[in-house]
């Protein structure tokens, strides 16, 4: 019957969960989707607030042809991490953060959103259903994928009259194939990623879409990834295609301003302030393309690439180098801080993390 087989798939599962660890190669692990247990999910209709959500299994999601999200993009990603710790704890690195950009992201998408509270929960349901796929010590992290999109039909342009908030987990290892040598970058002369009055500063899903094609010819000339311009003077940095940007100077520490059109990014505030706690100046402003030339380090933040330095950019045809002789110091330093504290290594004087 189907009780039965129902009860023989949940004995099965049971069985499967008690193992701590998932049966995966554990030392091979880069950054793609890893299907694993369970993905949360919740939906509410427009003008309405998202009930609690409940967990299913991994799988595919059944979408109207006509859906906001599919047909005008109405729809928002985030992405954070967990990590095992010693003691078999785990460890989330500030939830809130995630779920106040999403309802930053949500105002400016015309989408409801969950509340800070119903997201972290969230997080947290997901990942404990997942607890096994969260890689031993040392071998990479939980990715956490929620996202937020217009899933009710739609055929004028208009907010979808459905929303659908779901979160799914991968294990991850290192995001570029360098690993964690040093990264090529390529200043990117046609293409922007966002104008003013745009949607650049929020995690919306059309934001990656379009950088695709810098992205992909880039990478066919053995570049790791593109670094862009503003688009109204074609000359102030702004940000890499999946991180944001960062130059080093003696005692000083760069990033661009956040002015609407570059993401906020939670690696990029921590960074910031891990910095500042050291004794580094650090200044947020505009950036001239032209300081890449007097930068002694350069390196990128992000929740998928952690911090990662740049060991060269090329700028209309001429390779500015930075640290040939392997990672730079200051980019070592706050790689180590920032990831001792991630991964409870060291005390968190912060209170960034948060222990399930
Ligand atoms: C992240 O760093 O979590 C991101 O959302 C960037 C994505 C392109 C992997």
């Amino acid at each position: 019957s189907s009780t039965a087989s129902r009860d023989a798939a949940m004995v099965s599962d049971t069985v499967r969960e008690k193992n701590e660890l998932a049966d995966i190669s554990w030392d091979n692990l880069g950054f793609g989707l890893v299907p694993t247990d369970y993905m949360y999910v919740t939906k509410c209709t427009k003008g309405g607030d998202f009930s609690k959500g409940e967990l299913q299994r991994f799988g595919n999601i059944e979408l109207s042809p006509s859906s906001g999200v599919l047909n005008y993009g109405q729809g928002l990603f985030e992405g954070l991490k967990a990590y095992r710790k010693e003691d078999g704890s785990i460890l989330l690195f500030r939830p809130e953060e995630n779920a106040s950009r999403m309802i930053m992201g949500a105002e400016r998408m015309c989408m409801p959103s969950p509340t800070v509270e119903q997201f972290v929960e969230a997080v947290k349901l997901t990942v404990l259903a997942n607890k096994r796929w969260v890689p031993p010590v040392g071998k990479g992290s939980l990715y956490i994928r929620p996202l937020l999109m217009g899933s009710g039909a739609v055929l004028g342009l208009a907010p979808s009259p459905e929303y659908t908030f779901l979160i799914y987990v991968s294990p991850v290892g290192n995001y570029f194939k360098e690993g964690l040598a040093p990264i090529n970058l390529v200043v990117e002369n046609d293409f922007h990623r966002a104008t003013p009055g745009g949607t650049g500063g929020v995690k919306t899903i059309g934001n990656y879409a379009s950088v695709l094609k810098a992205q992909s010819a880039a990478k066919a000339k053995g570049y790791s990834d593109v670094l862009y311009l503003d688009s109204v003077h074609k000359k102030y940095l702004e940000e890499v295609s999946s991180c944001n940007v960062f130059l080093v100077k003696g005692k000083t520490i760069s990033t661009p301003a956040i002015k609407g059109t570059i993401l906020p990014g939670i690696t990029r505030k921590s960074i910031i302030d891990v910095a500042r706690s050291q004794g580094f100046q650090v200044e947020e402003r505009l950036i001239s393309v032209e300081e890449l030339l007097e930068a002694d380090e350069v390196f990128c933040t992000g929740t998928a690439v952690v911090v990662s330095p740049v060991g060269s950019i090329t700028y209309l045809g001429k390779r500015i180098s930075y640290g040939e002789s392997g990672v730079g110091v200051v980019s070592q330093q706050l790689y180590t801080s920032l990831t001792s504290l991630q991964m409870g290594l060291t005390e968190d004087k912060m209170g960034w993390t948060v222990e399930l």
